[in-house]
């Protein structure tokens, strides 16, 4: 029996949604206010405990979510086995972003994807423009793990990555 799994995940979504933030916040557990826009995509690793024992390192392909780098996507899905869509509670258009993101991973990527879609700055929910419940009847029907999340605060954030290690199948 195998204990240890490495799996390639990639982190897509609008730009300044706050991709870099969460991983930022995954990986070295620190936060930046004025955290910069990425170019082309940023490479980093983390490990999880699943509750079976078993320890998941994640290959994180953190990719830049500004239109002009749009092209370059496939190269990171391509071969990931799980996918994080993020979008920002308190930016609509960011959420309709999120959903064109969950469409061209379902006619793109392998079929086999796990999808978890993850709505940031739950911080700023005092201007939230993303309902709870329309994200996650939506993530529902489109058979997606949902989390609401905080990079700033980090309430949630560890609970994105262990929800998609624990969703992947290992055998
Ligand atoms: P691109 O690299 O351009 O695709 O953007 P990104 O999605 O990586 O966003 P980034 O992590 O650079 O964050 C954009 C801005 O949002 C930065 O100023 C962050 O400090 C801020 N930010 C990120 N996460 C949060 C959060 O949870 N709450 C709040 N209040 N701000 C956040
Ligand atoms: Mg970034």
């Amino acid at each position: 029996n195998r204990s240890f799994f490495q799996y390639k995940l990639v982190l897509l979504g609008d730009s300044s949604v706050g991709k870099s933030s969460l991983a930022l916040r995954f990986v070295r557990g620190q936060f930046q206010e004025f955290q910069e826009s990425t170019i082309g995509a940023a490479f980093m690793t983390q490990s999880v405990q699943c509750s079976d024992g078993t320890t998941v390192k994640f290959e994180i392909w953190d990719t830049a979510g500004q239109e002009r780098y749009h092209s370059l996507a496939p190269m990171y899905y391509r071969g990931a086995h799980c996918a994080v869509v993020v979008y920002d509670i308190s930016d609509a258009s960011t959420f309709t972003r999120a959903k064109s993101w969950v469409r061209e991973l379902q006619r793109q990527a392998p079929p086999n994807i796990i999808i978890a879609l993850a709505g940031n700055k739950l911080d700023l929910s005092h201007s939230r423009q993303v309902s709870e419940e329309e994200a996650s009847a939506y993530a529902a029907e489109n058979k997606l793990l949902f989390v609401e999340a905080s990079a700033k605060t980090d309430a949630n954030v560890k609970l994105i990555f262990t929800r998609v290690a624990e969703a992947i199948p290992k055998s």
